[in-house]
């Protein structure tokens, strides 16, 4: 069903509205008593995270329901209310539905504060808790499955939209040796600068101000979605650098060509970081953390 939301599965959601359907067939109470989550974004046909989701709930033995739904660009909050008088427990936010689930929320996680998007949600009696993961699944990432510790590196970070400025401040708690923020319009990468003056110092600058190399070079930007290269001078990796794309397709990204290509030593695109979100989102969820390690083994089997 294209441009219009998907309807909710009514028996596989835990709603007060379903009390009766519960006391009247216990024997399908399993099924009925399945915590409902989704993933709401516009387009949704293409997202990993029920295949994702449904394999860390068959990991943890968590009894729950994960579906895509797909709202029309104007229908966000509807659709997000609907599923949640429905009984759903909790969404990820995809594109273009973040910032607007920011100001959905009633109350902000500190990361999700700064991000000024959210991707979690999570319907409570006490009001809707808007989370941001992307940032620690980067950084999980990063440093669990890549073993690249960020304390003490040199990174560059390119973009200063919105995933740029999702993962600032969860690298810069990692204490890293210097973030550089690099921007086509480098008066957006001064703006985030300033703006995330509280939680370290990060050098903003254009590319042609570019010099020194970088031991993680990290792209935010989406280049790599219209098949273009931000123009990077070709020694911007140190010997032994990790080019890291938060995008991730069939084919390496024009970024991780030109990474092989001038000396970086090692390549990785965004599937691990999708997975590692993910974690977090059925973390806060369930509060048990899925193992993600075989996941993005699956997902880049695939
Ligand atoms: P998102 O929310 O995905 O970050 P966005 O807010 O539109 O999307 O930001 C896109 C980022 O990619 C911006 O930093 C943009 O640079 P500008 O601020 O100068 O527009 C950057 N970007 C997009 N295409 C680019 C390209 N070909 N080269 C360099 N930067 C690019």
């Amino acid at each position: 069903m294209r441009g219009a939301m998907q309807p909710v599965s009514r028996m596989a959601c835990n709603g007060a509205g379903f009390l009766p359907i519960i006391l009247l067939f216990s024997h399908t109470e399993h099924a009925v008593m399945s915590d409902c989550y989704a993933v709401i974004g516009n387009p949704i046909a293409h997202s990993q995270s029920p295949f994702i989701h449904a394999e860390f709930a068959r990991q943890t033995g968590q009894d729950l329901h994960y579906r895509a739904l797909l709202a029309p660009r104007d229908g966000f909050t509807s659709a997000a209310r609907q599923f949640q008088a429905e009984g759903g427990k909790g969404m990820n936010v995809t594109v273009p539905f973040k910032e607007e689930a920011w100001r959905f929320a009633t109350q902000l996680t500190e990361r999700a504060r700064l991000a000024e998007a959210v991707n979690t949600l999570q319907f409570g009696a006490e009001g809707i808790l808007g989370d941001n993961t992307d940032g620690a699944g980067l950084v999980r990432d990063l440093q669990n499955n890549l073993g690249f510790s960020l304390s003490g590196k040199t990174i560059l970070l390119m973009g200063a939209g919105g995933a740029a400025r999702g993962v600032l401040q969860p690298l810069l708690a990692q204490r890293p040796a210097r973030l550089t923020l690099v921007n086509r319009t480098p008066a957006r990468a001064d703006a985030l600068k300033r703006q995330f003056a509280a939680h370290g110092e990060i050098l903003a600058c254009g590319y042609a101000a570019l010099a020194q190399p970088h031991q993680l070079v990290i792209n935010a930007t989406s280049s790599s979605l219209h098949g273009a290269l931000p123009p990077l001078p070709e020694t911007i990796f140190t010997p032994g650098a990790l080019a890291y794309d938060m995008m991730y397709a069939k084919e390496p990204t024009l970024f991780l060509r030109f990474a092989a290509a001038h000396g970086a030593s090692r390549l990785a695109d965004g599937v691990g970081m999708l997975v590692e979100q993910a974690a977090e989102s059925f973390t806060l969820w369930r509060g048990v953390r899925p193992d993600t390690a075989p996941v993005i083994a699956l997902l880049k089997s695939c």
